[in-house]
């Protein structure tokens, strides 16, 4: 076995392919410390933008917070986490107009794709993933419901988001849940946007509980404040967390651009 091992690195070297994998590392490190841009639009709409544009539950039309135009964005893929209005909002505009697939749970991509056959859907399920380009794209539960004009519209989901080296997790619409602590484990995000709105999601106390399990270097609250009954004070998840553990939390206003 040893042997065959070393002739194996003997052949690599030979054949210049150690050299193209020692390329190929530095290349991959470089892309790690590159810093994506994430854009809040309010509630839970994020653009995330590094060597792709993406944007997640484009809300915008109907949201009394948002100022965004769904006219304005650009983006390379829509990510949808499940099928509630305030989730899908915009996304079938925003990815025909700007030929951008979507991304979303089965049963939904079924539901999107019966409103325009001509878009190009990718149906993902738990622990299931899809590449687009350099852009993986991985769901995860969320405990939550999800319909979609008045259907069914199966599991909703949380998304891990891979892109340039970076690993994000956005958790959709969620309570809390213990396996949150296995997507930690298994995917490492370094950034969380959590619903903290309470009412159909978390509140900032189970937000706060959940970085815990996650852990995060850095969290992001959204999903609260949109509408009165998610009305909530995002200071106090960045007081539980800051105080509960060593993530750092975020709380973005809403346009505001940050680096991560
Ligand atoms: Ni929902
Ligand atoms: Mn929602």
């Amino acid at each position: 076995m040893h042997g065959r091992c070393s002739n194996s690195v003997t052949d690599a070297i030979l054949n210049g392919r150690f050299k193209v994998k020692a390329f190929k590392k530095t290349f991959d490190l470089q892309n790690m410390s590159e810093k994506l841009k994430l854009r809040w639009n309010g509630h839970a709409c994020f653009e995330i933008s590094g060597s792709r544009t993406i944007i997640v539950d484009p809300f915008l039309e109907g949201n009394p917070k948002a100022t965004r135009k769904k006219e304005d964005v650009r983006a390379d893929i829509v990510v949808v986490t499940h099928g509630h209005e305030d989730h899908v909002g915009d996304a079938l505009y925003i990815a025909k107009k700007n030929n951008a697939p979507i991304v979303t749970m089965v049963e939904l991509a079924w539901l999107l794709k019966e409103k325009d056959n001509s878009l190009e859907i990718h149906d993902i399920n738990y622990s299931g993933s899809v590449s687009i380009g350099k852009v993986k794209i991985t769901a995860v539960p969320a405990y939550h419901s999800s319909s979609y004009g008045g259907k069914y519209a199966g599991n909703p989901g949380g998304m891990i988001i891979e892109m340039d080296g970076r690993v994000l997790y956005h958790a959709g619409d969620t309570g809390i849940f213990m396996d949150m602590e296995l997507i930690g484990r298994m995917y490492h995000p370094e950034v969380a946007m959590l619903p903290i709105g309470g009412h159909y999601t978390m509140s900032p106390k189970e937000a706060a509980m959940a970085v815990g399990m996650i852990k995060p270097q850095l969290a992001i609250p959204m999903h609260f404040s949109t509408f009165p009954p998610i009305e909530q004070n995002p200071e106090e998840f960045k007081k539980e967390v800051e105080a509960n553990s060593a993530g750092k939390v975020k709380i973005m206003s809403i346009d505001q651009t940050i680096e991560v």
